[in-house]
Formats: C-alpha cells, structure tokens, sequence
C-alpha cells in the first residue's frame, strides 16, 4: 500500500473552526471508502469527543506518541464509525509542549510516529490554536495544510502570519510542504463585511481557496454533543452535504484514489 497523504488543519486564531473541518472531513472521507486515521493534537481533546472518545478511560493518547515513541497499535482506537480511526488526546498533551523543547529532533516527533502508521490513505491533523511545538510538529509531518477561517477582518491578518511560519516549517524541516487550500468557514452571505473578506481572500488566495464554503448551521455545532461527525449525527442535512462536497473536492486536490480491499 502506498504512503498515506497527511494533512494538518492549522490556525493559531482559535475558534475558527479546525476542530469540525478535521472531524467531519475524516469521517466523510471515510465514509467514501478511505481509511482515515485522525490525529487529535489539541490538548482540548476535541476532536477525540467529537469521534465519541470517552475522555477520562484513555490510558495512552498523542502524548505518548510525541513523547515516549509508543506504537502506533498502542495508541490508534477504532471509532464507531467505518474506516475512522482516532489517536485521542486530553489534557496531558500541554506537558509535551515543555517536555518537547530538551528533546533531539523535537519538530520531527509526530513525523516520526506518522512513519510507523500503516494501512492509511489519509492521515488528518487537527492543531492547537498557536504556533507551538504541537503545530509545528504537525507541519514539520504534513504533506499539505488545509487553513479553516472565519471570513474576519482580523482573519487576513492572521493568514500572513500562518503563511509565514509555514514558509519557514518548509524551509527548515519539511520542504514537501504545500498548502493544500482554505477552507470558509461558518460563513454568512448576508453580512457584508463576510463577502468583503471573501473578496479580499480572491484577490491574494484565489488558487488555495476551496469553492465550497461552510455555512453556519445549527446541525454542526450540536454533532459534538452527540459525539457524531454530522454524516451520522443527521445524514440527510444540508450540513452533511455540504461537508460530503467539501470533501469531494479535497480528495480531488490531493489525487486521492480509494483502494478497492478499504471498503469495510
Ligand atoms: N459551520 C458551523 N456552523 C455552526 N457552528 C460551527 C460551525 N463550524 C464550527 N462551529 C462551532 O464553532 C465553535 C468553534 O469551532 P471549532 O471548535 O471547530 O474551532 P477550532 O478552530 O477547532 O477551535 P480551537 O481553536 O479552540 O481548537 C464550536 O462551538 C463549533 O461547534
Ligand atoms: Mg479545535
């Protein structure tokens, strides 16, 4: 089997919504045949509650990836949902950011494990919301990184500073790195000033920018609850499809073909 492509979902603004693009992108992609392995590398742990992880029964987590090398098969859980597999996190992953900095190689420890993972297409990364040592891990491991963002004003600020620690993690660690695309998030066209940015982001990022942009819906923001990505919590959604079209395109842009043996 060939290698998996891995992506990070990176912004150090918080809220943005990388949690739910991480979430529902890898279990829409599994759904259509990949097998997807996500990788929580949030100490909020939400994309492992968003999969329906039970936080507190967890004995090894992505810390234990990052920092004591365990295995793959010692952290990897099988979720609830076909082909969705998750390495959880909670809360001791913000140890890893101190115990990091003393350690040979600290940017490449996710790289490291990733290395070991077999039997993935795709391998989906969801950051904290900085440029720590966890980010940088993801971006130093990544093949692309799939920037979600609110259409702000203070956004665009934003993406000239990620852009530019992306353009350093390509220069020193990872120069295979690329940014896959963006994604719009929790848009609404009625406000002026979201189609405002929205134009400002053609203009500089028209190549990255992905066409389907994600409304804001009630039927994303309650999915978590239920620990349901939103093509189980309610399959037949405008939500669901919009995630399900999102992904079409996103596979598309990877190249990503389905390997007939994933179907389970
Ligand atoms: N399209 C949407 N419609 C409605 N609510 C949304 C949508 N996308 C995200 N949300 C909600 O917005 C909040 C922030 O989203 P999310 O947790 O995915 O962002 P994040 O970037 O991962 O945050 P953090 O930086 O804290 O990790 C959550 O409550 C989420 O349910
Ligand atoms: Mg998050």
């Amino acid at each position: 089997m060939s290698k998996p492509y891995v992506v990070a979902f990176a912004n150090q603004k918080g809220g943005v919504g990388k949690t739910t693009s991480c979430v529902n992108i890898a279990s829409c992609a599994a759904e259509k045949g990949f097998r997807v392995l996500l990788i929580d590398s949030d100490p909020q742990g939400n994309s492992s509650s968003g999969v329906g992880v039970a936080k507190r029964q967890l004995e090894m987590t992505t810390y234990d990836a990052l920092i004591d090398d365990a295995k793959p098969e010692e952290v990897v859980m099988k979720t609830a949902f076909s082909n969705l597999y998750v390495v959880p996190s909670t809360i001791t992953l913000a140890g890893a950011e101190f115990e990091l900095v003393d350690m040979k190689r600290r940017e490449a420890k996710m790289k490291a494990f990733i290395e070991k993972c077999e039997g993935y297409d795709l391998i989906v990364i969801d950051c904290p919301p900085s440029l720590s040592m966890l980010t940088i891990n993801a971006l130093t491991a990544a093949d692309g990184v799939i920037i979600p963002m609110q259409c702000e004003y203070y956004a665009l600020e934003g993406l000239t500073q990620l852009m530019g620690t992306i353009k350093r993690v390509k220069e020193m660690y990872n120069p295979g790195l690329s940014v896959l695309g963006i994604i719009i998030t929790m848009f609404n066209g009625r406000l002026n000033l979201s189609t405002a940015v929205l134009g400002e982001l053609k203009k500089y990022y028209k190549d990255k920018l992905f066409n389907t942009a994600v409304p804001r819906l009630v039927r994303i923001s309650e999915a978590p609850g239920f620990g349901e990505p939103i093509n189980y919590h309610d399959k037949y959604s405008k939500a669901s499809e919009v995630y399900m079209k999102l992904t079409d395109e996103i596979i598309a842009r990877i190249g990503l073909k389905p390997e007939k043996s994933n179907k389970e």
